[in-house]
C-alpha cells in the first residue's frame, strides 16, 4: 500500500487500483469491463479528438465515522450526463448502468477512500467519448464510457478560506444558446485562457458574466455562484451555466435553515449588496470567496475583511459536509451506502 497522506491530498490525479468501462455498439450497451489499466486506446479519427464529443461528471464518496461509504446524489449525475448526451449528440447512457458502475468502481477502490478524520474523499469521475471514426462533422457511431476515482483534498488550495475571484470581460466560456449548460470537454477547453490569466493575478477563478450582455452573474470556471444578502440565498438563473447538483442541494438546506431562497438574474453591480459569496460544486464544495475585482471597471467588491467565511457559508458548509459523512441524518434521499 502506497503511503498516502491523506489530509494533505490536493486535486489531483492518483492511480488508484481498477477502473470501468461500457462500449456503445450497434445501438447496445456492453456489460461493464473492469480493468487496472489507466490507459484507453482509440482510434485516431474518433470524434472525441476532432470534434469535441466528450461528456463529463464529477461526484463524490465519503468514509463516515461509522466506516460506512456514502456516496452523494449519484442520479442526479446520471441524469445529466443524459442531458449532455442529447446537447451533443452522444448514445445515452442509462441511470441504472451508470450507477452500478460507479458502486463497482468505488467498491473496487476501499482502500483508496480517505478516512473520516481526514475530511479528503475519493473524487468519482465518469465520461463518455465518441470512438468510433468520422471526418466529417457527423455523431460517432460507437461509445466508450469509463468511471476512474481518484482521492482528493480541496480544489482551491484555500480550502474552505476566503480567496479572491476576477471579472475578465474579454472572456466567454459559453454562448448564450451554446452548451454551457452540460457538462462537456469544450466548456472547459475554452475556460483555460482566462483561468490561467486569473491564476497568474493571483485569483482562485474567473466569475463570468453573461456572454451576450455582461450585466449579470453567470457562473464561476469550475462551480456555480451564490450571494447572501438578508437572510437569503441568492444564485443566477442562466441557459449557460452548469446546473449545479451542490447549488440544488444547498438552496434545499439552505431553506432548512430558514433561509429564502431566489434563483433569478443577478447584476453585476447587486454584488455590493452581498454579504457573503461563495462559489459551489462537488470539487469546491462551498469555496467561499474574500473579493471580486471587476478588472475593467476598476472595481472591487469585498465580502470577507477578516479571512474568515461568513456565518451563513458556514452552516450551510457544515450542514452539507455532516449530510455526506453521514454525521446528520439523510432526510432527502441523497445518499447512495456502498454495500
Ligand atoms: N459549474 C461548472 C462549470 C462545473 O464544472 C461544476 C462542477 O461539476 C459545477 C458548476 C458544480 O456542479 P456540481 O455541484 O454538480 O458538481
Ligand atoms: C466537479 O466539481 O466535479 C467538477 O467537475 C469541477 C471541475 C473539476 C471541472
Amino acid at each position: 500500500m502506497e503511503n498516502i497522506n491523506w489530509t494533505d491530498l490536493t486535486f489531483g490525479y492518483l492511480k488508484t487500483d481498477y477502473n470501468v468501462r461500457s462500449y456503445y455498439k450497434a445501438g447496445k450497451w456492453s456489460d461493464l469491463e473492469i480493468t487496472d489499466s489507466d490507459q484507453v486506446s482509440l482510434h485516431m479519427a474518433a470524434t472525441c479528438f476532432h470534434y469535441g464529443q466528450e461528456a463529463f461528471e464529477g461526484l463524490k464518496a465519503f468514509k463516515g465515522k461509522d466506516g460506512k461509504i456514502r456516496i452523494f446524489r449519484m442520479r442526479e449525475n446520471a441524469l445529466r450526463m443524459q442531458a449532455s448526451s442529447r446537447g451533443i449528440l452522444m448514445a445515452e447512457l442509462p441511470v441504472e448502468l451508470f450507477e452500478k458502475a460507479v458502486l463497482e468502481v468505488v467498491k473496487r477502490n476501499l482502500r483508496f477512500v480517505p478516512p473520516y478524520e481526514s475530511g479528503s474523499s475519493l473524487y468519482i469521475r465518469p465520461f463518455l467519448v465518441g470512438t468510433s471514426p468520422q471526418v466529417g462533422v457527423n455523431p460517432a457511431k460507437e461509445y466508450l464510457f469509463v468511471v476512474f476515482v481518484t482521492p482528493v483534498g480541496p480544489y482551491f488550495k484555500t480550502g474552505f478560506k476566503p480567496s479572491p475571484y476576477v471579472i475578465l470581460r474579454k472572456y466567454d466560456r459559453a454562448a448564450p444558446q451554446g452548451t454551457g449548460n452540460i457538462k462537456v470537454g469544450g466548456n472547459y477547453a475554452a475556460s483555460l485562457v482566462a483561468g490561467e490569466i486569473a491564476h497568474e493575478k493571483g485569483y482562485s477563478a474567473v466569475l463570468y458574466l453573461d456572454s451576450k450582455e455582461k450585466k449579470y452573474i453567470d457562473e464561476c470556471g469550475p462551480a456555480n455562484f451564490f450571494g447572501i444578502k438578508k437572510n437569503t440565498y441568492i444564485t443566477p438563473e442562466s441557459h449557460s451555466i452548469l446546473p449545479s447538483i451542490t447549488n440544488k442541494s444547498l438552496m434545499t438546506l439552505a431553506k432548512e435553515i430558514g433561509l429564502k431562497v431566489e434563483c433569478r438574474p443577478i447584476r453585476v453591480e447587486e454584488l455590493a449588496d452581498f454579504e457573503e459569496a461563495g462559489a459551489c460544486g462537488t470539487a469546491a464544495v462551498i469555496s467561499p470567496i474574500s473579493r471580486i475585482d471587476d478588472l475593467d471597471e476598476n472595481k472591487s467588491y469585498v465580502f470577507s475583511k477578516d479571512g474568515e467565511p461568513g456565518p451563513v457559508s458556514m452552516k450551510l458548509y457544515n450542514k452539507l459536509r455532516a449530510i455526506q459523512y453521514g454525521d446528520e441524518e439523510d432526510k432527502y434521499g441523497w445518499i447512495t451506502v456502498v454495500e
